[in-house]
C-alpha cells in the first residue's frame, strides 16, 4: 500500500478480529517499523513486546474485556523507558509516539486493523497488571504505556472526522 493511502486509511477499529493467527513475520514487521522510528538522541527508548501466546492473550483480554481485545490475534505491548536522553531531558512521550504512529500505519498497509489502546491502561493498575502478564521486572525505569491488539478486521472502519485542513495548518503565521 503507498504511503498516503496507509495514512488515509488508517482508522481506530474497535471491533472483533477474524480468527486465525496473524503470521510472525507481519508482527515482526510491524514492530520493526515501530523500531525505525525516529527518537530522541537516538536512545531508542521504545521497547516492543509481541505477545502471540494464547493463555496471555486470554489474561489481557480479561483485564479490557471489548471485542477488539477478546478476540486479538495478537497484542503488541508498547514499554517505554523513562531515562533522561540528555541532561535531565527524557522524550519518552515522543519516542513512543512516533513508534507507535509507524505500528499503525505499518498495521494498516499489511491489510491489519488495530486501535492505540493508551488511556484505558491509566486506569484501575490494568498497565502494571500487563506489565506483570509480560514478565517486566524493572518497574522503576520501565513501563508499559500502549497496547495495539491486532488483527483482521470484521467490520470495515474509517478514520475519524477531522476539523477542516484550514483550521490545523496555515502558511506564515498563525494570525
Ligand atoms: C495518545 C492516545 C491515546 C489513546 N487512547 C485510547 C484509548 O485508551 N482507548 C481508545 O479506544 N482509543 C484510544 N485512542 C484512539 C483515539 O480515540 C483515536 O485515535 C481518535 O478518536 C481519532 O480516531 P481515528 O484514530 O480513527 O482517526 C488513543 C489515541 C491516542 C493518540
Amino acid at each position: 500500500m503507498e504511503l498516503f493511502d496507509a495514512i488515509y486509511r488508517r482508522h481506530s477499529y474497535r471491533g472483533a478480529f477474524r480468527p486465525g493467527p496473524v503470521p510472525e513475520a507481519d508482527l515482526l514487521k510491524i514492530a520493526e517499523a515501530g523500531v525505525r522510528a525516529p527518537s530522541g538522541c537516538n536512545k531508542q527508548t521504545t521497547h516492543i513486546c509481541v505477545v502471540n501466546d494464547p493463555e496471555k492473550l486470554r489474561a489481557v483480554a480479561e483485564l479490557l474485556p471489548r471485542p477488539v481485545v477478546q478476540t486479538a490475534q495478537a497484542i503488541l505491548v508498547i514499554v517505554t523507558d523513562s531515562r533522561p536522553a540528555y541532561g535531565d531531558m527524557s522524550f519518552k512521550p515522543q519516542d513512543y509516539g512516533a513508534a507507535v504512529e509507524n505500528m499503525l500505519l505499518a498495521v494498516t498497509a499489511l491489510g491489519y486493523a488495530t486501535v492505540w489502546l493508551d488511556g484505558v491502561l491509566r486506569h484501575d493498575g490494568i498497565a502494571g497488571k500487563i506489565a506483570d502478564i509480560i514478565g517486566l521486572k524493572d518497574r522503576k525505569h520501565f513501563t508499559v504505556s500502549v497496547i495495539l491488539p491486532v488483527g483482521v478486521p470484521v467490520e470495515a472502519g474509517a478514520q475519524n472526522t477531522r476539523l477542516p485542513l484550514e483550521e490545523r495548518v496555515t502558511f506564515n503565521t498563525m494570525d
